[in-house]
């Protein structure tokens, strides 16, 4: 559980210190708490951390540095390295972060660790009490919300495969109460999801489409959709070593989804939500789907495999066909769907697409007030070109050679999208390559966040 202390009166005082506030702190402490600070080297420098002493081996205090407030560089969650540095005990902030939720936040999601499989106990953690002027229960929920998320992404194949991530969505619609319908295996072509059971039908583990519904049902509608890859070796046209390392975290989308719709749940927002998992292991094996396979998906539109790897861009395909079905007033999608998209903006800041200026705007505007970055990347119409088929109605991998490929896979997605009022795709990547204030490495959600302030601030509890 990641939690805030209770309050108590022994809580040790951690001052946070920028270069601006400094003089004003050694006036509170103290001359000689101020003369041993200096004696130790200390600098209000971000990260830095000082401890005080205090009478007969106790910790009178805690000095920790941060950027200052107009900083470029400044990390609102600065303070969660707090959590990985500071002894066992409980502690409150003496001072008033300027971003105060974010402090507070950091430093539980900076707590997070994926010791499932650690033999050995973790050793007791430094616990922190909420500062005052902050929400905690709402608080609390986002972290163990992306707790959730990252528990999913961090969990091998082997653990987390088809039946296991089905098995995580059902519990969590059950949990709200939501209604949950599953098709599975060959039940996907009588069903008409010849993509998803295309993609996942090489696999030991059935291919699968989980669909759950909650709220009112005459509530605004928001359809959200995840990328459930549990594995992705590349299929026949097969990854290179290096490519597939981290690929247990091809469900990452599929973690954002539930995350986000968990964030929804237990806020009570006033929305129908309805989540759509499609789920596979892009396995090899004799029924694996060839280079060069022609599929008709279920909206009607025939697919070309022109590689095997552009597996995720399939399954969504026709989860997005569905959700369209209902036009919900906001459409979602999340992905960890192109190589290419870290290559333009790197690990740390997803693209999003969307053809709507104004949903573009809430969705920079709220993500980046609670630093959920998230960049809008463009769906470049001229390149609708790039995903033409040579036999069928588009090809999967394209044309342009690498070229803008994660537009081009947001372009191919596109086209299974034409009632819904509103959406946007996110291809996000899910993963810390090395730990942060605010978290270790491994994986993580983006995206989650931004969107449910956005959709807080929307449809607003009842
Ligand atoms: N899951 C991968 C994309 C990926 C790779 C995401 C590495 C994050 C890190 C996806 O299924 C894939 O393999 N995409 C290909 C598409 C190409 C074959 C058109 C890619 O990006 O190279
Ligand atoms: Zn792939
Ligand atoms: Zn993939």
């Amino acid at each position: 559980m990641l939690a805030f202390a209770s309050p108590t009166p022994d809580a040790t005082p951690v001052w946070l210190v920028s270069a601006e506030n400094w003089p004003t702190v050694k006036s509170t402490i103290g001359a000689a708490a101020a003369a041993f600070a200096d004696r130790c080297g200390f600098q209000p420098k971000a990260g830095r951390m000082q401890l005080l002493p205090g009478e007969a081996g106790a910790l009178a205090g805690v000095l920790f540095g941060i950027d200052e407030a107009n900083a470029p560089t400044r990390d609102p969650f600065g303070p969660g390295k707090l959590a990985t540095s500071l002894p066992e005990g409980v502690y409150r902030f003496a001072n008033t972060p300027q971003d105060a939720d974010l402090a507070a936040l950091g430093f539980l999601l900076a707590l997070y660790r994926y010791d499932r499989f650690k033999v050995s106990t973790a050793a007791p953690t430094p616990q922190l009490v909420a500062p005052d002027e902050v929400d905690a229960i709402r608080i609390q929920r986002i972290a163990e919300s992306i707790a959730y998320g990252r528990d999913l992404v961090n969990a091998p194949a082997n653990v987390l495969g088809p039946n296991a991530l089905e098995q995580e969505a059902v519990r969590l619609a059950e949990h709200f109460d939501a209604s949950v319908t599953m098709v599975r295996g060959d039940e996907l072509i009588g069903a008409n999801f010849p993509l998803i059971h295309a993609v996942g039908r090489a696999g030991t583990e059935e291919p699968r489409l989980v669909d759950f519904s909650w709220g009112r049902e005459d509530a605004p509608k928001v359809s959200i959709v995840g990328k459930g890859v549990t594995f992705d070796t590349g299929g026949l046209d097969i990854k290179p070593a290096s490519g597939m390392e981290l690929m247990k975290k091809d469900m990452g989308g599929a973690a954002t989804a539930l995350t986000l719709a968990r964030m929804i749940m237990e806020a009570g927002l006033d929305l129908r939500l309805r989540t759509l998992i499609p789920i596979v292991e892009n396995a090899i094996s004799a029924p694996a789907m060839r280079p060069g396979d022609v599929i008709v998906s279920r909206k009607g539109i025939s697919v070309e495999v022109g590689n095997t790897d552009a597996e995720g861009r399939m399954i969504l395909a026709d989860a997005l066909a569905l959700a369209d079905d209902d036009a919900p007033e906001l459409m979602f999608d999340f992905a960890t769907l192109t190589g290419a998209a870290r290559v333009a903006l790197g690990p740390d800041l997803p693209p999003f697409y969307t053809d709507d200026d104004a949903l573009a705007g809430l969705i920079a505007g709220h993500s980046a007030r609670v630093r959920d970055p998230l960049w809008r990347m463009p769906l470049w119409h001229p390149y609708d070109a790039m995903i033409e088929g040579s036999v069928a109605d588009i090809s999967n991998s394209g044309s342009g050679a690498g070229m803008a490929g994660s537009i081009t896979a947001a372009l191919f997605l596109r086209r299974f999208v034409e009632k819904a009022k509103a959406w946007a795709h996110f291809d996000v990547y899910a993963w810390n390559p090395k730990p942060r204030a605010h978290g270790p490495m491994g994986g993580e959600i983006q995206a989650a966040r931004g969107l449910f302030e956005l959709l807080s601030e929307r449809y607003p509890r009842r």
